[in-house]
């Protein structure tokens, strides 16, 4: 794909769409733009400005300009994101959302809330909380990722075995087209069965069909109720096999069942000066589960966590207050960022299968890190079948070796992960990343559509190249 530079002519114009206080060329800004939480050393790109655009009309008449001058537009939230979806691959805008960033309305009587993307989803979580609403959504960066991104991505997190992805609450989105159209796809209907269902093609389409201006969002009643089960194992297979049998025996559906090996709740302790009681543990999970009402919930824990003492733990640990919870979850959604200043050189996966494959899944690990010589410690959403494990460069290895080994255990993963009926990524995205592998392992004819879909939304391709496709 060729692109055009941006120029002094285009910042000009930039200048009078947004004004220029809001067009940046500073290098120390660009360098920030220019990564996201993948390692730079492989994905990093710089743009060749930034934009931050103010309402959804500006965004229009950015994309229009794009469009017919040819120039790459890669939207932007907070840059949490894992899969490099928000890197400028091909230089060019990258267009902030930071400015649209107002909570516009909380509709208690249709119980939804009305938010630009650059609202940060633990804002939205704290706003409507007070008045007794919940939104669903829990990614583990809450504290710092964008609603919007989290829109982008479809991001799934901590909660999904409950309450599903962020998709499921997502009833409206205005999007801006590439071409410069401002769409409104649903709105605050619960049903809507008019035509195709393009708000659900957008939502974890990676930016790569327009821009997010705004989303109506789902909001439930504020679970009152919650305990969570911090539940220690000798070993990861043991852990693992408990996981499809809280659901399958017991009947229950709890909000959560993370896992965690003995390295990620190791580093992530020491990460955060945190002292949880693991002693001989060799995995962990964490269950958690919510309601309103506090005796039927702690009464299902209470068989929860008997169970898994039948099913071979060796200690099990009831969190039934607010202090206790959090710092045993901010272990949890301290993993990534733990094991990133640890192990640099690495790669954080994000592959899903059906929930009955997750113990082969896991031996398929083990064999991985044998094979390739490399440590893979694993973490993640086992509840729903999707795990973070993190291929970690062998300290021996150069870099090149590192890159060749990388790419052939994940080819090697990733044809596992089909092969149990699972796929590549669960929330992440295929972003920068996962594009060769994507387009190898996708289905030929549906790789074809979605190309098509591409085409018919962003004629002049200029919208997030490089992310899904190889560009
Ligand atoms: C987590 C991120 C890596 O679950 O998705 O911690
Ligand atoms: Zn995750």
């Amino acid at each position: 794909m060729l692109f055009n530079p941006v120029d002094q002519e285009v910042l000009e114009e930039l200048a009078r769409i947004v004004g220029k206080n809001n067009v940046c060329v500073d290098r120390e800004r660009l360098l920030a733009f220019s990564r996201d939480e993948t390692p730079p050393e492989r994905y990093q790109h710089l743009p060749e400005v930034i934009v931050t655009p103010s309402k959804a009309a500006e965004v229009a008449q950015i994309l229009r300009y794009a469009s017919r001058r040819r120039i790459p537009v890669t939207p932007r939230g907070a840059g949490s994101g894992l899969s490099g979806g928000a890197i400028p691959c091909h230089g060019g805008i990258a267009l902030s959302c930071e400015r649209m960033n107002r909570i516009l309305e909380i509709d208690e009587i249709n119980m939804v809330a009305v938010v630009e993307p650059g609202v940060v989803t633990n804002e939205l979580n704290r706003e409507v909380e007070k008045r007794g609403l919940f939104f669903a959504g829990y990614p583990m960066s809450l504290e710092t990722c964008f609603i919007g991104g989290n829109i982008a991505e479809n991001a799934g997190g901590g909660r999904a075995v409950k309450y599903g992805v962020t998709g499921r609450y997502i009833l409206g989105l205005e999007l801006v087209t590439p071409t410069g159209d401002i769409l409104n796809l649903g709105g605050k209907r619960v049903k809507d069965v008019s035509g195709y269902d393009l708000k659900s093609l957008v939502i974890g389409s990676e930016g790569t069909l327009g821009i997010i201006t705004r989303a109506v969002v789902k909001l439930l009643p504020l679970p009152t109720a919650k305990v969570d089960l911090l539940v220690l194992f000798r070993e990861v297979k043991e852990a693992i096999e408990m996981v499809p049998r809280i659901m399958t025996e017991l009947r229950v559906i709890p909000t959560s069942v993370e896992f965690m090996d003995e390295v990620a709740f190791t580093v992530s302790c020491r990460y955060i000066n945190e002292n949880l009681p693991y002693g001989e543990a060799g995995a962990m999970l964490l269950v958690e589960m919510d309601g309103t009402d506090l005796e039927r919930v702690e009464l299902e824990a209470e068989e929860v966590g008997e169970r898994m003492l039948e099913g071979g733990a060796i200690e099990v640990y009831v969190a039934d207050n607010y202090t206790t919870q959090e710092r045993i979850w901010s272990v949890r959604r301290s993993i990534a960022e733990a094991l990133m200043v640890e192990s640099p050189h690495q790669s954080l996966e994000d592959i899903v299968v059906p929930l009955s494959a997750i113990p082969e899944l896991i031996v398929h690990l083990r064999r991985l890190s044998d094979t390739y010589n490399i440590s893979i410690p694993c973490y993640g959403h086992a509840g729903d079948g999707n795990l973070h494990a993190t291929l970690v460069k062998n300290p021996h290895m150069s870099m090149e070796e590192w890159y060749r080994v990388q790419d052939a255990a994940l080819d090697d993963l990733y044809h596992v992960v089909k092969e149990l009926g699972g796929a590549l990524s669960g929330e992440h995205g295929i972003g920068l990343k996962r594009c060769s592998f994507f387009e190898r392992i996708c289905d030929p004819a549906e790789l074809a559509l979605m190309r098509r879909i591409k085409r018919v939304f962003d004629p002049a391709g200029i919208m997030n190249p490089g992310k899904i496709f190889c560009a």
